[in-house]
């Protein structure tokens, strides 16, 4: 039987995880679960919110399910460490960040596609003073592991790198700032990454018959790293004739998909530029609750819903909040490891659900969250997941 490492992490991570093991043993799959400690809690403790342990059960059992962490900024979180071990040199880190890194789960891949009957669906108004309902289909290829979240940063840059920064003529502008007033990032792109993601998203679409592949840089502002994305999807499409390769800049990106979202089919970017469009779209969908998201590498892949750890939603029992991007992540980990059939049987009965309009959320009935959602029609949690499991 296969073995899943769960890691359900701070907050709401807690409760949606459990509900999504709930709903895919209901649907029939079979699986081992093994727990993986990660987030605030270990860090407090231990200075690492990501402990080998985890990472040695990740690469053994290859495939994780993940819920949600909570971060804080440098100072907060050294505040929040045990004071036995201030001082000493440890420094906070985002443990899902560390886990895209450490086991280079480059591919990040956020589907956002509407379900028909969402009352959150973006709707737009006709010229004829009445509306229409585009449906959404994109899916948003992310460069995970480098671009300006690369980490590589700096305030208070060393002599060295404002040296080698010197070499380049626009640091002209920045001659007379002292190195303590100055802060740093980079944006590293290289070039097998950019085939890696660039070509996952030609795949992908032709695997599913999208039409295009979108692009999405700013080639005219940042010259190189984006020249080099835009470089490499025009060697790539080459290879496939049956599927137009489109490319926009993330500003114009964000503008043309509140006007016509249902233009777009497979959309690729790097780090920064895929995080935001994938925000973008998932807004056009039903937001947070519905965000999905994998996150893929040569050997282990861990899927997990786009939203944080939503800590003010932590404590209400009943819970409240939506367990659908943790569902749907939980059909992309079943189509990852060839579960195709539980995966769209579980999606059918998401889809019947929200059709049916009978149970919702209260993100779904646009209720402000806490206790009072349920007073005022909202389900809980765990009756979204009796009433998916209802359907299957
Ligand atoms: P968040 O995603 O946790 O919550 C933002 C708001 O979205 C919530 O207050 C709630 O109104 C709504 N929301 C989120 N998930 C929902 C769901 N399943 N159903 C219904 N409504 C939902 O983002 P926020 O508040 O910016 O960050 C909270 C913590 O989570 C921070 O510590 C942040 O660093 C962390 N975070 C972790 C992520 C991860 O684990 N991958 C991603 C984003 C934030
Ligand atoms: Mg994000």
């Amino acid at each position: 039987m296969r073995t899943i490492v769960s890691l359900p992490g701070d907050g709401i991570g807690k409760t949606v995880l459990p509900e999504a093991i709930r709903l895919l043993e209901a649907a029939g799959f079979e699986a081992n679960y093994v727990h993986g400690d990660i987030g605030w809690e270990f860090w407090c403790k231990e200075g690492n919110a990501l402990p080998k342990r985890t990472l040695d059960l990740l690469e053994k059992h290859k495939i994780g399910l993940f819920g949600a962490i909570t971060s804080k900024p440098k100072d907060a979180a050294a505040k929040e460490l045990d004071p036995a071990l201030a001082d000493k040199g440890y420094v906070y880190f985002s443990p899902i960040v560390g886990l895209r890194q450490h086991f280079n789960l480059d591919i990040c891949t956020r589907p956002c596609i509407s379900f028909k009957g969402n009352p959150l669906n973006f709707i737009r108004r006709s010229a004829d003073g009445g509306f229409e309902e585009p449906m959404v289909n994109a899916v948003i290829f992310r460069q995970n592991t480098e671009g300006l979240y690369g980490g590589i940063e700096w305030t208070n840059p060393p002599q060295q790198v404002r040296e080698a920064l010197e070499t380049h003529p626009k640091m002209k502008a920045f001659k007379n700032v002292p190195s303590e007033e100055m802060a740093i990032s980079t944006r590293i792109v290289t070039r097998k990454a950019s085939y890696r993601i660039i070509k996952a998203a030609f795949e992908y679409a032709k695997k599913f018959g999208y039409k295009s592949v979108t692009v999405c840089e700013k080639p005219n502002v940042l010259r190189e790293t984006s020249g080099m994305m835009v470089k490499v999807a025009k060697e790539i499409h080459k290879d496939y004739p049956g599927i137009q390769l489109w490319d926009t800049n993330i500003d114009a990106q964000m503008m043309w998909l509140t006007k016509n979202p249902e233009d777009y089919g497979v959309l690729v970017a790097e780090n920064m530029f895929g995080d935001i469009i994938s925000d973008g779209f998932a807004g056009l969908i039903g937001g947070l609750g519905f965000a999905c998201s994998a996150n893929v590498g040569d050997e282990v892949a861990v899927f997990e819903p786009t939203h944080g750890s939503a800590p003010k939603y932590e404590k209400l029992n009943p819970s409240i909040v939506n367990p659908i991007a943790m569902f749907m992540s939980a059909c992309m980990m079943l189509d990852h490891i060839g579960e195709v059939e539980t995966s769209n049987k579980i999606k059918k009965a998401i889809a019947a659900v929200i059709e049916e309009g009978k149970v919702r959320t209260y993100d779904m009935m646009k209720l402000r969250g806490g206790a009072e959602a349920i007073e005022q029609g909202a389900c809980t949690t765990q009756q979204m997941t009796d009433a998916v499991i209802a359907k299957l």
